[in-house]
């Protein structure tokens, strides 16, 4: 008999495209982890009202009505232990969390951040980018630890920057990315078969892949 799936809460604060491509790769009956509640700081985040036209189980934490982080973390913990949560996908979900709530979950909660952590934590990553002129940037999907965009990551995609350039259209590409390994991190850490080893994850059958060099050499 295989492994039960890991029921999964995605937690977001906004238009919940990550959280699409999450649920959309977990409909298969064979991905390791099943999609039961997405979850919102924000009540009326777009990715909410279409989680919820899907049929998913849907709740709002908002944080405006917490007097500080630690009472909404508790109210979130609450909510997750309500729903028999095993593992958390951070999703675009925009608050700072306790580092005793992320101690909790360490090794049970991921996150994605557009950038090529280390570089480019917090946020206007796009922007930053472009300002540094640098020519590759990209996505990470990690363990999330109390440090802001830092924890082991599980995986990276990295893309061009191209000469002409705007915040949105190198945004765009890397989204586009986000779509594709994030499904492919949760896979991964919901398998079980990753192994943290300080700040490496290992056991991600590594495959050998030609470099991303640009410009291009040919
Ligand atoms: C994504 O680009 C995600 O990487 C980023 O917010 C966006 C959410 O979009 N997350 C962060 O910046 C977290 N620090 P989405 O709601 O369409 O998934």
């Amino acid at each position: 008999m295989s492994a039960p799936r890991l029921r999964t809460a995605i937690l977001i604060s906004g238009r919940g495209s990550n959280m699409a491509s999450l649920i959309a790769a977990a409909k298969s009956p064979d991905f390791p982890a099943e999609i039961v509640l997405v979850l919102s700081n924000r009540p009326d985040a777009p990715g909410l009202a279409s989680a919820k036209a899907q049929g998913f189980a849907t709740a709002a934490v908002d944080h405006k009505i917490y007097a500080g982080r630690e009472a909404f973390d508790a109210s979130l913990q609450a909510m997750l232990e309500a729903h028999r949560i095993d593992f958390i996908c951070l999703a675009g979900f925009m608050r700072l969390l306790t580092a005793g709530f992320t101690q909790a979950w360490q090794g049970r909660m991921i996150n994605i951040h557009p950038a090529l952590m280390p570089s480019y934590k917090g946020l206007h990553t796009h922007e930053r980018a472009l300002a540094d002129g640098v020519k590759i940037h990209g996505c990470t999907v990690h363990y999330v630890v109390p440090d802001m965009d830092a924890g082991p990551i599980i995986a990276q995609a990295a893309v061009p920057v191209l000469d002409d350039d705007t915040p949105e259209t190198l945004g765009a590409r890397v989204l586009a990315q986000e779509h594709v390994i994030y499904p492919l991190a949760l896979k991964l850490a919901a398998s079980g078969l990753l192994h943290i080893n300080g700040q490496r994850v290992l056991g991600a059958a590594p495959q050998a892949l030609p470099a991303l060099i640009v410009p291009h050499p040919h």
